[in-house]
């Protein structure tokens, strides 16, 4: 049985439980300074004057820099790319970082409340942070535009993307509504919400003459090399970026933010490696957010709830700075089989930090919006939801009109359903109570985009046997350390525990983004490659050597098993690995490995499916909600490591709690400025706020999507939940809430 697959512990855990795995702000550098930036209090104007002079004079400081003094950069708001790269990049521009633009104290304009205006560097955090409070900051103040209902007034249609264009149509829509026996039309609105990783975002940066090492907490740090070569002037080569572990991203660390090139011109100025962690207020607003939106859903259907037209129209926030686009239509694009489709993405200009990806963008917001309409036409119709999902059931890509790749989704229908027990449902709102308990079942399905970028990969196997697999890739949290090894000791013939897979560093071959739930896709590919063409190698050498008792074999004579070469026609004619490379000359043998999509997107479309089931139990007096189960059943291609799959999609049906029922950045519009931006104030699932989750991985084989099967599991948990959420407190209570989060006093008025 193939080690791929099984759901081994994490390589890497015995780091973490013992603390010994390196997070960024831990390494450990001689004579290192700390950075504390000072964020602007008004959301746009100019900085009329500045006096630094009482910070200056504390104890400890070393510089306060602001855009009077701050060296000048080659690219004063770091790349000029607009929304190039995560997982929305054209592939021919995977190179160009996904980097929006930075504010790098080289100017005297606020663009956003919470904008870095000053760095203060001392020898302690201590008084770097008590000089930031002493520097004092005159503002030439300007009207900004924080109201959204102003801001939509001046809507914008976002720059095209590859796959995201702003408008998408299909048949006619209006005819098709007008013949419909059954409408709705409907609007949803979900609010900011910040990414809130237990890691803060960390910096630290040291010069050695014009080489640059960042370490940084990052899910790209190819992405930071670029963006600090580009701001700089230097060629990437210069730059070194080093990131072994990341304690969560979500989508805030897949961009690379102000405060990292800041802690690299820092380090310049004081001639000393400087620190920069980020607290958690000061990561509302400089490191991204999801922006707010608002959608129009529109339904038709005839009576036996067929669909005939779907009209999907969103608004997201976007800011003064740069743009980002939520792309909350990709769910409707693809997932019925509506003859009439027409979908819109428009953005309104908001002068806050500049939004982001944040846990399946698009995916998780438009599923909401979808998901519910689906259910609120359920209801009209008299038929059940599951039931209406599979009378439109796309057999094939009904935008593209191309094949799947493959898609299990009705049999999620089926699994997860009956693992629920949801034919025990009784459809009527509040027919299902627990003593005073209101009790409601709600469904929901859930989709995500299998994406795929090129990434690199080498393989080299020591004298002492021990292979050391790398790739220039990261490890949120996710299980890439584990799954990775997995993929080279079954490609290589190698117990794991003789695997040493290494990621996080710019000096090893390069890997993308760790976004759009894409690494296993990706660099899976490449370290099998690796593997693969390290074991053709060793058995080359060994059949080679007149000394092996392999010599004179024919490279398909020889197996690799259990970290020995081994003739098949008579396996008592064996090598150890190792002994080929001492008898070689001791040298590590090595093998690269680059491995990039085909043209199969082209041929297939490439999707994760799954239906979520959730139960919520709600007091009817104080409206609070809980959910004391939620099934999940996904088909997502082969698994690589059953406990790390499923702690991924579990994950992300807890980020579907928080989606629900808790996350939203309230922000006060005078100021433009958040007023939650703590964790006792901005609500997650906690333990206690999280009952059963029970994840189901239907068997799918897929032969298309890259030649491990893997479609990736980072975000499709998420997605459907908050719809199923609201599906369930509707059939509890009679209240159809279409605002998240779904908080108590919504459900009690
Ligand atoms: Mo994810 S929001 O693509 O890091």
């Amino acid at each position: 049985m193939s080690i791929v697959g099984q759901g081994i512990d994490r390589v890497d855990a015995r780091l973490k439980v013992t603390g010994t795995a390196t997070y960024s702000a831990e390494h450990k550098l001689p004579n290192v300074a700390y950075a504390v930036i000072v964020q602007s209090t008004i959301p746009k104007g100019r900085i009329a004057a500045i006096d630094s002079a009482a910070a200056e004079a504390m104890p400890g400081v070393l510089a306060v820099l602001t855009h009077q003094n701050a060296p000048r950069l080659a690219k004063p708001h770091g790349s000029e790319t607009k929304q190039g790269g995560g997982e929305q990049s054209k592939p021919d521009q995977k190179q160009s970082p996904p980097t929006p633009k930075l504010t790098l104290l080289q100017e005297d304009r606020v663009y956003y409340n919470g904008q870095p205006v000053a760095l203060v560097v001392a020898d302690t955090f201590e008084r770097a942070r008590d000089a930031a409070q002493h520097v004092r900051l005159r503002y030439a103040a300007e009207p900004a535009l924080l109201d959204f209902a102003k801001a939509k007034q001046k809507l914008r249609r976002p720059e095209p993307q590859p796959e995201r264009p702003s408008d998408t149509g299909r048949g006619n829509v209006e005819r098709s509504l007008q013949r419909a026996a059954t409408r709705v039309d409907l609007l949803y609105t979900t609010p900011m919400e910040n990414h809130n990783p237990i890691e803060p975002h960390a910096t630290i940066a040291q010069w050695e003459g014009d080489r640059l090492t960042l370490y940084d907490t990052t899910q790209n740090i190819s992405g930071a090399q670029r963006t600090a070569a580009l701001s700089f002037g230097m060629p990437p080569e210069q730059v070194r970026v080093v990131c072994p572990f990341v304690g969560g991203g979500f989508g805030s660390k897949g961009t690379t933010w102000s405060h990292v090139v800041l802690a690299a011109i820092a380090a310049k100025a004081v001639q000393r490696p400087v620190k920069l962690v980020l607290d958690r207020t000061q990561m509302y607003g400089p490191v991204g957010a999801r922006p707010l939106t608002e959608q129009r859903l529109v339904l038709g259907a005839n009576a036996q709830g067929k669909l005939a037209a779907i009209r999907h129209d969103t608004i997201s926030s976007t800011a003064t700075l740069d743009d980002f686009t939520e792309p909350c239509t990709s769910v409707s694009r693809i997932l019925y089989a509506s003859d009439s489709l027409q979908t819109s993405q428009r953005l309104a200009t908001l002068d806050v930090g500049v939004p982001t990806y944040m846990r399946a963008p698009g995916e998780a917001s438009g599923s909401f919006a979808l998901e519910s309409a689906l259910d609120e036409l359920a209801y009209r119709l008299k038929m059940d939801p599951v039931a209406l999902r599979l009378a439109n059931y796309a057999e094939k890509d009904p935008e593209k009109d191309i094949p799947w790749s493959s898609k299990s989704l009705r049999e999620c229908y089926r699994a997860g359903a009956e693992r629920f027990g949801w034919a025990r449902r009784n459809p009527k709102p509040g027919a299902m109570r627990d003593g005073r308990t209101l009790v409601g079942w709600g469904m929901a399905t859930a989709t995500y985009p299998a994406n795929r970028k090129g990434a690199k990969a080498v393989a080299a196997l020591l004298p002492d046997g021990t292979a050391v697999v790398r790739s220039g890739s990261h490890d949120l949290g996710t299980g890439t350390y584990t799954v990775m090894s997995q993929i080279a000791a079954d490609a290589l013939g190698m117990p794991i525990s003789r695997i040493r897979f290494q990621l996080g560093d710019t000096t090893m071959p390069e890997a993308p983004v760790s976004g759009g739930s894409q690494t296993v896709a990706s660099v899976g590919p490449a370290v099998h490659q690796a593997a693969r063409a390290l074991r053709d190698k060793l058995i080359a050498t060994a059949t080679a050597d007149t000394a092996s008792p392999l010599h004179g074999l024919g490279a398909g004579d020889v197996n690799a098993v259990d970290g020995w070469l081994v003739a098949r026609a008579d396996p008592s004619r064996r090598v150890q690995m190792s002994t080929v490379v001492t008898r070689a000359g001791g040298q590590p043998i090595v093998a690269n490995a680059s491995a990039e999509q085909g043209d199969e997107k082209k041929r297939y479309s490439m999707h994760a499916f799954g239906a979520v089931f959730v139960e919520v139990h709600i007091d009817p007096d104080v409206g609070t909600i809980h959910v004391p189960r939620v099934v999940g059943a996904y088909g997502i291609g082969r698994m690589m490591n059953a406990k790390t799959t499923h702690s991924q999609l579990m994950g992300g049906i807890v980020w579907g709690l928080g989606m629900g029922l808790m996350e939203k950045t309230e922000m006060d519009w005078r100021f433009g400025r958040a007023v939650n931006a703590n964790l006792a104030d901005y609500h997650v699932p906690v333990n206690a706020d999280c009952g059963a989750i029970d994840i189901i991985v239907v068997d799918e084989e897929d032969k298309q999507i890259n030649e491990l099967g893997a479609k990736g599991v980072g975000e499709i948990g998420i997605t459907g939940v908050a719809a199923a959420i609201a599906n369930a407190v509707y059939h509890a209570t009679g209240k159809r809430i279409r605002d998240l989060p779904i908080t108590p006093d919504k459900v009690m008025v």
